[in-house]
């Protein structure tokens, strides 16, 4: 069957001129031995041609379109649900390179695993080649990958959420560089075998070698796992990149805020999976904020490279948004629900009557819907069996220009000047609202040793505390001490510069009270941080030093427009003496399993924060 797909590949269209690509693609076709082979252009036609074909096949439900105009729903295997942690590697030459939080394997084992799962792998399917960029095409700061891929799924994903089409052809030239990146869902068909509406497969493997920047994906059709340009190449893949080359690849939102004077700052915010980024990205200002404004840059990740000008420049090197659906509404998020009005991608939410979706936390719940299953829900339904209408890790794929509070700058090639970095885990008791690093290094030290509650974002057990440092724990693509090092080599080098250095923070919206429920309100409210924030910038904001940072008082924070008193306020800030003995004990921990290379600032911090508190 080898010799005719090899015919196949090599029907590249006139205007790939790649040897390299051609080539590659030949060797994968004739690995996978897919029926066909497409060349994705980008174009609105294709996208509007695999969507329809995807309907054909049971794969897509087209929503009513005067509900929501071009939107889709697309509901996956109940197996196939999210980022699969404890099946991604990282295959680098050594060891120590990948370091002890991620699963390594040597590239030769590997490589000879994964040989027999995918020969054959694409029998029966079409073999998609999708070209795309990740940041703005053809800047300097931007970086080319190619996937294959056997899901239409993950081609018309990737034209949201990246720039995909023929265009990256033209920059890739005749002898370009590109990640190439490999999928398939791993569910050959035989000659007459009906598909089903998702095709995965019980085994799966997502796999990047960091040294010859490839990424392999086995088995899944789903988010992170799938489409390659997000977790694997703009974070696993680009942080290798960023070591080598000086620069950062971040699990963070970007975004804008500007006074009511029209002064501009630029924050970076790193939050684990499913704890607030594409929230805190579109952030409407409450009452008693009139004239502040928040912009959109990115809502996931962000590059970030020094500049000339001794400042730190992120871009988003994305093009759309993959979000959680679940809690979003018109009022946690009116931005990102007026970004879902049409042209969505909607993956496991609910199906109403009237061929509109649904999800937890949307508002009121229709009197009868079709789940993520398939199976009937009604609120009678839920309430006796708890039954979910969306899977909690439900999530949107929608273009980045759909969103009303888009940043003028988003796809700027220069990036926007970073003024803050802010890390935030999700804790329900323990971490304050809010603090502030006297220093790079203690800033450092505060995302180093972020805990955070695990979420539906990743298969596995949820809301169990984990350390994930910078929300960077099932993302760094090599030794997360080196990492460490390599934030604090940056810091060093701003400050030589003499630049101003951006502050770094460390927030949580999450703390509960003793009724279970979150006591700060959280989304638009996050505002008021966000100020103090900016008033320290500033140098105008007032605050308390304590044992690891400083953090506002109750009078510290404008509080117009919020019911919010000074007793509530002490439940999400207060520091408890003993529940920080414990805390440390688990930095300790984290730092006795990243001994290897650990820079020794991160112990020295340490001690000076448990000197303090036994003070
Ligand atoms: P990924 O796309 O997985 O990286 O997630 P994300 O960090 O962008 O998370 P997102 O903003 O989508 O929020 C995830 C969940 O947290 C949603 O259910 C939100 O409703 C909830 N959430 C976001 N911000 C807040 C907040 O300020 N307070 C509370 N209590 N919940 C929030
Ligand atoms: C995350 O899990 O942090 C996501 C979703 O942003 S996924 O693209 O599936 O990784
Ligand atoms: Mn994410």
């Amino acid at each position: 069957m080898n010799a005719p797909l090899k015919g196949l590949a090599m029907q590249a269209p006139s205007y790939v001129k790649n040897a390299k690509l051609i080539a590659w693609v030949a060797d994968m076709a004739a690995l996978c031995k897919p029926a066909n082979i497409h060349w994705c252009d980008g174009s609105a036609e294709e996208y509007d041609r695999l969507c329809q074909l995807m309907v054909d096949a049971g794969t897509f439900k087209k929503l009513n379109p005067a509900k929501r105009p071009n939107s889709f729903l697309a509901t996956s295997d109940p197996s196939d649900v999210a980022r699969v942690e404890d099946r991604t590697f990282i295959c680098s030459a050594n060891k120590e390179d990948a370091g002890p939080t991620n699963n390594w394997m040597a590239p030769a084992e590997m490589r000879a695993t994964l040989q027999p799962l995918f020969d054959g792998c694409m029998k029966g399917r079409t073999m998609y080649v999708v070209p795309f960029s990740m940041g703005p095409l053809g800047s300097p700061i931007a970086h080319i990958g190619i996937e294959l891929s056997d899901s239409p799924y993950v081609a018309v994903n990737m034209k949201i959420m990246t720039r995909m089409g023929k265009a990256v052809y033209e920059v890739l030239g005749v002898d370009g560089e590109f990640v190439p990146c490999v999928h398939t869902v791993g569910a050959p068909l035989e000659a007459g075998q009906k598909d089903v509406a998702w095709p995965c497969n019980k085994t799966k493997y997502i796999v990047h070698y960091p040294e010859t920047r490839e990424i392999w994906s086995y088995g899944s059709g789903y988010g992170g796992n799938a489409l390659l340009g997000k977790k694997c190449f703009a974070l696993r893949i680009a942080s290798n990149m960023g070591r080598d080359e000086g620069w950062l690849a971040e699990h963070m939102l970007i975004l804008g805020v500007t006074n009511p004077q029209g002064k501009k700052y630029h924050v970076a915010a790193a939050f684990p999976s499913a704890c607030g980024k594409t929230n805190f990205a579109m952030l409407i200002p409450p009452a008693g904020f009139e004239g502040w404004k928040v912009t959109t840059i990115g809502d996931d990740i962000a590059w970030i490279k020094p500049g000339a000008d001794g400042k730190l420049h992120a871009i988003n090197p994305e093009a759309g948004y993959f979000g959680v659906a679940p809690g979003t509404n018109m009022q946690t998020n009116p931005n990102c629900m007026a970004s879902l009005d049409r042209d969505v991608i909607f993956t496991n939410v609910a199906l109403t009557d009237d061929g509109d979706v649904w999800w937890e936390g949307m508002g009121d719940a229709p009197a009868h819907a079709i789940d993520w299953q398939g199976k009937d829900w009604t609120p009678a339904i839920a309430k006796e069996s708890g039954a979910k209408a969306a899977h909690p890790n439900a999530r949107f794929t929608v273009a980045a220009i759909n969103n009303p509070a888009l940043d003028e700058a988003w796809d700027d090639p220069k990036g926007v000047a970073i003024d803050a970095f802010i890390f935030g885990g999700r804790r329900s008791t323990t971490v304050p609202l809010v603090t502030e690093a006297r220093n790079w290094v203690e800033g450092v030290y505060m995302a180093a040793t972020m805990g955070s509650e695990t979420t539906a974002a990743a298969a596995g057990q949820q809301g169990v505390v984990r350390r994930d440092p910078f929300a960077m724990l099932p993302f760094a693509g090599y030794n997360m001490s080196d990492y460490f090092q390599h934030w604090l080599d940056l810091g060093k080098k701003l400050e030589a510069a003499g630049a101003k250095v951006p502050k770094i923070y460390t927030t949580n919206w999450f703390r509960k009270g003793a009724d279970g429920k979150f006591v700060w309100p959280g989304y638009g409210e996050n505002m008021r941080v966000l100020k103090w924030m900016i008033d320290r910038i500033e140098g105008q904001g007032n605050g308390t030093d304590h044992v690891f940072g400083v953090s506002p008082r109750y009078e510290d924070l404008n509080w117009t427009g919020l019911d919010f008193s000074a007793a509530q306020f002490d439940t999400v800030t207060s520091i408890d003496k003993a529940a920080w003995e414990a805390e440390l004990k688990l930095h300790s921990e984290l730092f006795q399993q990243l001994a290897h290379h650990l820079p020794k600032e991160l112990p020295a911090t340490k001690a000076a924060i448990e000197q303090r508190l036994a003070a």
